[in-house]
């Protein structure tokens, strides 16, 4: 059974994808073991509650500095055990010692098509404000793997989504969700709960057959 960590900081639809998954079957042979998130207020907790789910805040405001909240988020989220973390709407720069405790055992989901409108600043509605700006005609969501460097590690999924004519960065953020955020991260837990996947020596994925 994969334990699996979710780490939210607002509304929770990636965590509720997730659970809406588990229940349905659709990810088999794992469980939410812990909620930690960065924002007390953050909806996503009452998601986590109204789940039976434990859920824990974190918050970067309760330390006297950087270092000091990162080493409680790594505490708290070696407390919980988990096998895999999943940063699902999570606004906060993960620290290196939680990446290094948990090495290629890190995924987030980033609302582009990786390695476009993705690092510094493209986060949230200011991604699909950007897409938008550019006229793409396309973009979507990637999960990939989380290494030091923002939104650079290994990608294990990516779906496209179409930009269409009068789209709002609302309206786009809207269709990447439910066309593909929604989809691609319950489908990565699902694949490394069962097993199948891996890394290659040049950081490439590679999913087995089932
Ligand atoms: C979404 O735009 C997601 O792509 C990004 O965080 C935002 C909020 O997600 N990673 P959620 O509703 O809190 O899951």
């Amino acid at each position: 059974m994969l334990r699996v960590a979710v780490c939210v900081s607002g509304g929770g639809t990636n965590l509720q994808a997730i659970i809406d998954a588990l229940r349905s079957g659709t990810i088999e042979n794992a469980q939410i073991v812990r909620v930690i998130s960065n924002n007390k207020n953050a909806y996503a907790l009452e998601r986590a509650k109204a789940a039976g789910i434990e859920g824990v805040c974190v918050s970067p405001k309760e330390y006297a500095t950087r270092a000091l909240f990162n080493e409680a988020l790594l505490a708290c989220l070696k407390e919980a055990a988990p096998d895999l973390i999943v940063l699902a709407g999570f606004m906060v720069a993960v620290p290196s010692c939680v990446i290094e405790a948990f090495r290629d055992k890190i995924i987030n989901i980033h609302p582009a098509l990786i390695p476009s409108f993705c690092g510094k600043g493209y986060y949230g509605l200011h991604v699909h404000e950007k897409v938008l700006q550019r006229g793409a005609k396309v973009t979507g969501a990637t999960v990939h793997f989380v290494d030091e460097d923002l939104d650079h590690g290994p990608i294990l999924l990516q779906k496209a989504v179409e930009v269409r004519e009068g789209d709002t960065p609302e309206v786009l953020q809207r269709r990447v969700m439910e066309e593909a955020e929604w989809i691609l991260l319950p489908r990565a837990i699902s694949l490394i709960a069962q097993d199948r996947v891996t890394i290659d020596d040049n950081r490439i994925t590679h999913i087995k057959e089932s």
